[in-house]
């Protein structure tokens, strides 16, 4: 599973393929702390299996990430979440089952055939009660819950296209409270985000999002920077605070 797990973010591989020494360590190290920490988890292999027969992208959260994001919304006693990009449900599932059988997460996904294949994994798993998975750009869906004047959320999880992201924040923005516990998943962008002449797209969004983090007398944030299976990268942690 590790090693089928690809990241356009992974540091590049020297010559025949194999990890460099570094990478390769923190892949190992990955491995030991799951499986010392983390169950077996049939549902969340089954659907990691699909997902990857269906022709998703490898490019879930690890299981230790999904994990951290689990406890997190455990932590902070989460009702109600909101997730904004889905692919196959793994991340869903991992926040989901911090639910209580009356929470509600909310995930948002651009493509149909990635929702149809979480919808699936999530009712193999038995949340399919707790989650709802809307299909359409994230903009709109962040719009239209607004306008349903949903309650807000306690946690939510940013994790579709980084150029979005600052239009993501703005959009979580509203839809939370004082207490709400925002993160933002891939904020390193393989160190690009700290190049002030930067072009990528990418690390222009995450940029962006940072400085309206920055600029938000709502927000307090912190990054942490990781390193594991998935590479090098990182996530941002904000709060809102009551200004
Ligand atoms: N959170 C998942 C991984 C998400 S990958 C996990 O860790 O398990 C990013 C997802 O965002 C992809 O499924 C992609 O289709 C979706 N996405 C990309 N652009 C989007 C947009 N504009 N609106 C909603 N989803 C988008
Ligand atoms: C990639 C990884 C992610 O976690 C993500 O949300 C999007 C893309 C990647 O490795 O390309
Ligand atoms: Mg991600």
């Amino acid at each position: 599973m590790e090693a089928k797990r690809r990241s356009s973010l992974r540091v590049a591989m020297p010559e025949g393929d194999r990890p460099a020494p570094e990478p390769r360590r923190w892949a190992d190290v990955d491995r030991y702390y799951e499986s010392a920490l983390t169950a077996s988890d049939p549902a969340l292999e089954a659907g990691l299996r699909a997902s990857e027969a269906a022709g998703l992208p490898p490019i879930q959260v690890s299981p230790l990430q999904g994990k951290f994001l689990h406890l997190l919304a455990r932590a902070v006693g989460a009702r109600r979440i909101l997730e904004v990009g889905t692919l196959g449900g793994y991340s869903t599932t991992w926040l989901a089952r911090a639910l209580p059988p009356d929470g509600r997460l909310v995930s948002l996904e651009l493509e149909p055939k990635h929702a149809e294949v979480a919808r699936s994994n999530l009712r193999r798993a038995g949340l399919s009660d707790r989650v709802e998975i809307r299909v359409g750009p994230a903009s709109q869906g962040l719009a239209a819950l607004a306008a349903e004047r949903v309650p807000p959320f306690d946690l939510v999880f940013l994790d579709a296209d980084k150029v979005g992201y600052p239009e993501y924040l703005d959009g979580s923005l509203r839809l939370s409270r004082a207490g709400t516990v925002i993160v933002a998943d891939n904020v390193v962008r393989g160190g690009d985000v700290a190049n002030g002449a930067t072009v990528d797209p990418s690390s222009l969004g995450v940029r962006r999002m940072t400085e309206r983090i920055a600029a938000e007398r709502r927000l307090s944030a912190t990054v942490l920077q990781t390193v594991g299976s998935k590479g090098y990268d990182g996530m941002t942690v904000a709060l809102v605070v009551e200004p």
